[in-house]
């Protein structure tokens, strides 16, 4: 639909159809949990006020990649792409090929790209778009209940994917995520957002 006939169009209209949008996002994040209970961890999508807080300390000019795991069905995509530059670019990796589905077939911008795979390789995805490094890679891995050994080599796939002075934004329910990061991130900064289902830790591990 063109700028002018979403303009055009009535009210009531306009508010059913984003309702069905919102509830078939909605709809298909119940659908991947459902599928993969332990590897999505949540089974509703984080708040504007954790999206606002978590990206609050990006340098934006600064950031030419943006990687993100664990998109679900895309609950920071839209928000980090209106913050990115124009000749910026944003690489979601998820391992919920319902969800990959889901955002290559809704999110219409150049810069975006939607890879199924696990965040483990992170490096070799990265190269693979061109990059030789990220700027910033954020998460929304649920690390409490990921598989043995995958919280580790993640968290150390991230250290070497990020620039000198990039950072690594994680959020999660528990400060298990703390752990992988402090092996290689000696400097972390944390905050809390209670107005998100459930309240969660928010964590901001620099490579200084
Ligand atoms: C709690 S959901 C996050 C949803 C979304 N980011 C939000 O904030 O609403 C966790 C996501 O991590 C994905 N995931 C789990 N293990 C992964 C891995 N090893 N690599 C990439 N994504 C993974 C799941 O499929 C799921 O989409």
């Amino acid at each position: 639909m063109t700028q002018t006939q979403a303009a055009a169009e009535p009210f009531a209209a306009r508010a059913k159809r984003r309702a069905e949008r919102m509830f078939g996002q909605w709809g298909v994040f119940f659908r991947g949990f459902l599928k993969h209970p332990t590897m999505v961890g949540s089974i509703i999508p984080s708040s504007r006020f954790t999206i606002d807080k978590m990206l609050a300390p990006v340098d934006w000019d600064a950031c030419k990649l943006f990687v993100e795991y664990g998109p679900g069905v895309g609950t920071f995509c839209r928000p980090v792409l209106d913050r990115l530059r124009r000749d910026g670019s944003l690489i979601v990796i998820d391992t919920n090929e319902l969800y990959i589905a889901y955002l290559q077939r809704e999110t219409r911008d150049s810069r975006f790209s939607a890879v199924l795979g696990s965040a483990a390789d992170v490096e070799a995805i990265v190269r693979a778009h061109g990059h030789e490094h990220a700027d910033y890679v954020l998460s929304g891995l649920p690390f409490s209940t990921l598989p043995d050994g995958v919280g580790p080599a993640i968290a150390e796939a991230t250290w070497r994917v990020l620039r000198p002075g990039g950072a690594f934004l994680v959020y999660q329910f528990t400060a298990r995520a703390r752990d992988f990061m402090a092996k290689h991130f000696h400097r972390i900064d944390a905050g809390y957002e209670f107005w998100n289902v459930l309240p969660c830790k928010l964590f901001w591990g620099w490579k200084d």
